[in-house]
């Protein structure tokens, strides 16, 4: 056999909802091919299926080196072949954090010889994110290639601190992606959106201004610096509001929302199952409202995962005080699918745009990434059947880590097929 060929698909890329009507999409080797040009190839009928290009996964938690009974680099990497990513950026909070060149490369070595997508390493602000001494974020970039630099799990809570870092990273074109979360208002025992709730079930209330002076600060920053600015997990509407602010005013910002902070309200928690704990935490129907218009209009750029594994001992202590995060890379898609296209919020192009055109960009990853579905490009695409549902069943998750929130719900269930490279990374149909 040589290739593989999919006929009759429809093509939906940042530039076309589906290109005029169904067509076919060929592979040969890592690239996509003019369909007249293979031999024998493996032959799908792609009626009623829809090809996207590969998904981009901004931020996600490998926990590879440090932790890996609860996710690796395989396994993570393969939870997001089945999600239908191409290329996941992976976050430096890890056992060494990622704070040298010679441990960005580590880890991009890591994905290149267990990973089912591309690993992109993202490198700490701060020398062991400690938000003390600035790591030397350019030889980051010169030596490792790093573009994203974040301290997540932690704010950088100095301004100082981030100022310096908006300077070093305005020289080179990189991106300070921040977790926003003013330590004052939300240290680390706070986990709860609503003071109602929080006074209620005992817990520390997580207001929405711990996040939102952060981003006021940050855009002030990187508007004085030229440095360009990513926010994290997005979860209020506030702080949606002042990146519609500072992208009017031509700050170089960028935001992201996860697809739990669209889907699940923060009553998910009532029960106590801390496989709801998540940072920032999830909140309530206006913010949910507020990040989906986000999304829509494009003040948010982009979906990513913050897809964060956890061992059940780690999620086994009280709410307060068990770990925040949870699994997202399988079924972000399906969220957004679920909350955007079937509301009539997304078309396919605008999806494609959020999950993989944009974050591609951002990650500056658009030479081979989220790129459209052309003869010539490199072969990274998924294959999905929107109207395909299924119940969520976290036993059967590529992942090392059970603490996946949609456990039980019914969703749809799209990836039929993920080409990474031209290699199969994920094959529903075989
Ligand atoms: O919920 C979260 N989990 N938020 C973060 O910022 C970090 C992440 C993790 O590493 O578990
Ligand atoms: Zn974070």
């Amino acid at each position: 056999m040589d290739g593989l060929l999919i006929r009759g698909v429809a093509l939906a890329d940042w530039i076309c909802p589906t290109r005029d009507g169904p067509g076919d999409l060929a592979v040969a080797g890592e690239r996509l091919v003019d369909p007249g040009s293979l031999v024998s190839p493996r032959v799908v009928d792609g009626s009623g299926l829809i090809a996207l290009p590969g998904l981009v996964d901004l931020h996600c938690h490998l926990r590879q080196p440090g932790q890996e009974q609860a996710e690796t680099v395989a396994s993570g990497t393969a939870a997001a072949a089945r999600g239908g990513y191409t290329a996941v950026c992976a976050m430096p909070n890890l056992y060494p954090v990622t704070d040298t060149p010679e441990r960005a490369q580590a880890i991009a070595q890591l994905g290149r010889r267990d990973g089912a997508a591309e690993v992109v390493p993202i490198g700490a602000i701060s020398l062991g994110q400690q938000g003390q001494r600035l790591a030397d974020l350019a030889a980051l970039h010169r030596l490792a290639g790093v573009r994203l630099f974040s301290d997540d799990g932690h704010c950088v809570q100095s301004a100082r601190l981030m100022s310096q870092a908006c300077a070093a990273v305005a020289g080179f074109g990189g991106v300070l992606a921040q977790h926003s979360q003013d330590s004052d208002l939300a240290d680390s025992l706070a986990c709860c959106h609503s003071a109602e709730r929080a006074s209620r079930l005992g817990l520390e209330q997580w207001p929405a201004t711990a996040e939102s002076v952060i981003v006021a600060r940050d855009v002030q920053l990187a508007a004085a610096s030229g440095a360009r600015l990513h926010v994290c997990h997005v979860s209020s509407g506030e702080s949606v509001e002042i990146v519609r602010w500072a992208k009017a005013r031509g700050v170089k910002v960028t935001a992201e929302v996860t697809p739990h902070h669209l889907l699940l309200p923060d009553d998910r928690m009532e029960g106590g199952d801390t496989t709801f704990k998540v940072n920032p935490p999830l909140t309530d129907a206006a913010d949910i409202e507020a990040l989906r218009q986000g999304l829509a209009d494009g003040v948010i750029d982009a979906v990513a995962t913050d897809h964060a594994p956890h061992t059940p001992a780690d999620k086994a202590s009280p709410f307060e005080r068990s770990k925040p995060g949870m699994l997202g890379l399988e079924q972000a898609l399906a969220v957004v699918i679920e909350t955007m296209v079937a509301e009539g919020r997304l078309d396919w192009a605008m999806l494609a745009d959020r999950m993989s055109h944009a974050p591609a960009a951002i990650a500056g990853l658009g030479d081979r990434q989220g790129r459209p579905l052309r003869p010539g490009q490199p072969a990274n695409f998924v294959l999905i059947d929107p109207a395909r549902r299924a119940v969520v069943d976290r036993a059967r998750s590529r992942s090392r880590s059970r603490n996946n929130p949609y456990h039980g719900l019914d969703l749809p269930d799209p990836v039929v097929l993920t080409c990474w490279l031209g290699r199969l990374t994920h094959d529903g149909l075989a």
